[in-house]
Parts: C-alpha cells; sequence; structure tokens
C-alpha cells in the first residue's frame, strides 16, 4: 500500500517539475496539464524533458533504452505525437518553435530528430526510419500543412542478382529560414540550403544546390534564384 501512494505521488510531481521550470502560467494550464500529455514508455533510462511553455497535448509512446525526448523552453506544442522504437535517440524541439499537428517517428537506434528555434511546423511528419540516420531542421524555418519529411524508405529494396540494398537511408538537412510549402516531401539523404522555398506539392528526391531560390516539381527543380521571404505580406526580413 505504501509503494503504491509512493508511485502516485511520484507521478504527481514528475507532472509538475517540468512545469514549473517552464515558466507556465494560469491556473487551467496548471491543473489540465497531467492530462495533456500522455506517456506510453516500455524500457529503461528514456527521459521526456519537457520545458515548453504550453502544451494543448502530447503523446510520447517509447519502446526501448536510452531514448530523450526535449521540449526546450518557450518551446509551443499543440496535437504532437512521438513515437519511438529504439534505443540512444534523441528527439530535441528547440527554444521558441512552434508546433502544430506534428508527429515524430524514429525506428532504429541513434536517430535524431532537430527542430530548430523560432521554426514554425503548421503539420508535418518527422519520420527517421533507419538506424544512425538524422533529420536536422534549422533555426526560423515554416513547414506548411502536410509536409513528410524522412531519412529512409522503411522498406528495403534489393539488386536481384548482388542481393545489395540500392536504397540506403541517410541524413536530412535543412537549413535556417527555408520555407517548406504545402504537401512538400523531403527524401533520404536530401540537403536543403538556407533560405530556400520548396513549392506545393514538391518532392525533393536530391540536395537542392543553391541557397536562398525557390524549387518547384516532381522531383523539385529551381524556378527561381535569389529571393527572400518573409513571414508577412510586406518585406522580408
Ligand atoms: C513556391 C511558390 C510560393 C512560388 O510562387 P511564385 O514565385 O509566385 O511562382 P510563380 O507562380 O510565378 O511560378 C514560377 C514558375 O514556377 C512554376 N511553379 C510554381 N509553383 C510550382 C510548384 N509548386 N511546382 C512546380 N512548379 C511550380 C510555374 O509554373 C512557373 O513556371 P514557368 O516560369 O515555366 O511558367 C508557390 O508555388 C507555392 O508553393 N505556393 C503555396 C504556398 C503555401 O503552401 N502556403 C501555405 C502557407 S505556408
Amino acid at each position: 500500500m505504501a509503494d503504491a501512494s509512493h508511485t502516485v505521488l511520484k507521478w504527481i510531481s514528475d507532472q509538475y517539475r517540468w512545469h514549473l521550470a517552464g515558466r507556465c502560467s494560469g491556473v487551467w494550464y496548471f491543473v489540465t496539464k497531467p492530462f495533456r500529455i500522455k506517456r506510453r514508455i516500455l524500457g529503461k533510462r528514456n527521459v521526456i524533458l519537457n520545458q515548453a511553455s504550453k502544451i494543448a497535448r502530447l503523446a510520447v509512446r517509447i519502446r526501448g533504452d536510452d531514448n530523450v525526448v526535449e521540449a526546450a523552453a518557450q518551446a509551443r506544442l499543440g496535437r504532437v505525437v512521438v513515437d519511438v522504437r529504439g534505443n540512444g535517440n534523441r528527439i530535441l524541439i528547440d527554444g521558441e518553435a512552434f508546433l502544430e499537428r506534428a508527429s515524430f517517428y524514429i525506428v532504429g537506434d541513434h536517430c535524431s530528430i532537430v527542430i530548430g528555434r523560432r521554426t514554425y511546423v503548421a503539420g508535418g511528419v518527422f519520420v527517421a526510419a533507419e538506424s544512425n540516420t538524422n533529420i536536422s531542421l534549422g533555426d526560423s524555418c515554416m513547414l506548411a500543412n502536410d509536409v513528410v519529411i524522412r531519412t529512409g524508405d522503411s522498406h528495403g529494396i534489393f539488386d536481384r542478382t548482388s542481393r545489395a540494398r540500392l536504397n540506403p537511408g541517410a541524413d536530412v538537412r535543412i537549413g535556417t529560414k527555408v520555407w517548406l510549402a504545402h504537401r512538400v516531401t523531403v527524401l533520404k539523404g536530401v540537403t536543403i540550403p538556407d533560405g530556400c522555398i520548396v513549392g506545393t506539392g514538391a518532392i525533393v528526391t536530391k540536395t537542392l544546390d543553391a541557397p536562398h531560390a525557390v524549387y518547384g516539381g516532381h522531383p523539385a527543380r529551381k524556378l527561381r534564384d535569389n529571393v527572400a521571404w518573409g513571414w508577412g505580406l510586406e518585406g522580408c526580413d
């Protein structure tokens, strides 16, 4: 009985510890916070460091050991799902990032997904599909609805004669102040340089060569050079 009450008290204190560190305000937010984060964690030494300033809904499912999920100070999360199956993985949502309807999937070991500071995601799926692959999204990026970014294809394709794997996974690197428009898909091994815009519906299969350019189509090709974009309609920063 003593054990059970100790477990309950520990759970309650865990719920509120990070809340206090996150400089949240509002009694209602404080009271409802435990119900906004759902955890289903099977394994050892898994850590959730939650210093987000706002969480509408966060579901974390982990199966494995030594995984870290971190939402840094002033991050804001609305309807975010984290699903990790493997060991030694890391997801970091950096300071002031604002994520709505974002899902993170890791299947494998020693992967990382990093979302940069002040980056805005309106709806995205991030998949680290194989061991030792990483996704990094730079600072001040903007992702529209239904963006998909993945480091692998989730199934192998092989040469029938040599049996060699033809579609190995690889890192995805997205620079700072990149705008990925509605329904963009970024596939394994792609680097997108700083300041680029990728137009709606594009599928990026290879690294884009020029920074501050507009790309679009399947596969994505350069449409314009030397552009800058702004968060509003007047001027760019
Ligand atoms: C990327 C984007 C902003 C570019 O707009 P733009 O600079 O005005 O481009 P234009 O319409 O003048 O088109 C320039 C050329 O690129 C082509 N093009 C434009 N968008 C394209 C796309 N998504 N895919 C393929 N080609 C595209 C045009 O056909 C045109 O080709 P042409 O010169 O051979 O005629 C726009 O295409 C886009 O994606 N808009 C949606 C933004 C969005 O999703 N917003 C949601 C909120 S984040």
